[in-house]
Order: structure tokens, then sequence, then C-alpha cells
């Protein structure tokens, strides 16, 4: 893939940005969701793209999870935006735009998702790719590949500084655990 390519950006590389792993189960995605949401700090905005059961929400419950969300999450799918609190009232938006249509950006804009992607909350947006010119340039994008009915292939790739440290503080945690 080209971005996998030691091409250098600037003093950084490709692989610098980028993450590239497969998990077996759904609590493997799960417990990798976690590892990412206690990194999450205000302002971070997790772009999740994949097809229908690729692991989108699975991974999101484990962001929940490592944010300290202690209520069940479930797909916002009807509604679009589920807001929760987390640790000294930040608040942590899960966005899911699956049932945008050709207009899904207008809809999205007129509930004032663009707010919430441009707020010092923390923002997980499931079907990401719906409302691409509504996304802030800095952002971790994350690609989930249905392999087989167990194995889903995931691709991270940051963008903009914060989030390239937050990718690199996922590749350092895992690592050590
Ligand atoms: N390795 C895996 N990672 C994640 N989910 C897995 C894995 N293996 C099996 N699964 C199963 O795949 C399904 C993933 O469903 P999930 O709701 O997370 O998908 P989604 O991408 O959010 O789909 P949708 O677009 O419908 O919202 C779950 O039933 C989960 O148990
Ligand atoms: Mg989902």
């Amino acid at each position: 893939m080209a971005w996998r390519t030691r091409q250098g950006i600037g003093p950084l590389l490709v692989e610098d940005l980028a993450l590239e792993l497969t998990t077996g189960s759904a609590d493997e995605t799960q417990r990798l969701g976690d590892q990412l949401g206690q990194l999450l700090q205000p302002g971070h905005v997790v772009a999740l793209v994949g097809e229908l059961g690729a692991g989108k929400t699975c991974l999101t419950q484990g962001i929940a999870r490592g944010l300290g969300v202690e209520e069940p999450v479930t797909s916002p799918t009807f509604i679009m935006v589920n807001e929760y609190r987390i640790a000294d009232g930040v608040a942590f938006y899960h966005i899911d735009c699956y049932r945008l249509d050709e207009n899904g950006v207008a809809e999205a804009l007129a509930i004032g998702v663009d707010e919430l992607l441009g707020s010092d909350g923390i923002c997980v947006v499931e079907w990401a790719e719906r409302i691409e010119p509504l996304l802030p340039h800095e952002h971790l994008a994350v690609s989930l590949v249905y392999v087989d009915h167990t194995t889903r292939h995931l691709q991270f790739m940051a963008s903009g500084e914060r989030h390239i440290a937050l990718l690199n503080g996922l590749k350092a945690q895992r690592v050590e655990s």
C-alpha cells in the first residue's frame, strides 16, 4: 500500500503515521479499543471506516471502556449521536453516520456534527466517509476490514501532530502489553 512505503513526509516517515494489525476475536478488538481509549484526550477525533459488521461499534465499545464509560455503549444509528460524560466533565461523542443518504453532509451540519468535531470533546465516528468534508484535517482514521467470521484487519492512519502522538502512544502500549 502506498502509504506503507518508506517515503519521507518532511521529517516524518510514513511508517510513523500508520499501524496495521489483525484481531482474532471481538474481545481482542475491544481490548485494542480500550488501549486506544485510555490514550484519548479532549479534541481527538477517531474516524472509523468499514462495512456492516466490520467491528466499528465493537472497537468503539472498547474505546468507551478505556475512557471510563460505565454505561453500555450501543450504536446510535437512529439518533446519530450518543453523548457520554467522562472524567473532568469531558464529553465523549459516539457518532454514527450510517443512515445518512446523499444529503448526509447537510443533515449532519443541521444537527451540529461539525461543532462536535471541532469541540474539546472526544469524537468517535462510524461510517466517517459519509461526512468526509466535515472531518477535521487532524484525526486518526481507522479502516476495519472483515477477513473471516472471527478475524478483522485494522489499519490506523494518523493526520496531524496530536493524532500522530496518539498513534505512537498506542504502538508503545502494545509493545509493553
Ligand atoms: N475480530 C473481531 N473484531 C470485531 N468484531 C468481531 C470480530 N470477530 C467477530 N466479530 C463480530 O463482528 C460483529 C461486529 O459488529 P459491529 O456492530 O461492531 O460492526 P459495525 O462495523 O459497527 O457494523 P455496523 O456498520 O452495522 O454498525 C460483532 O458481532 C462481533 O462479535
Ligand atoms: Mg456499528
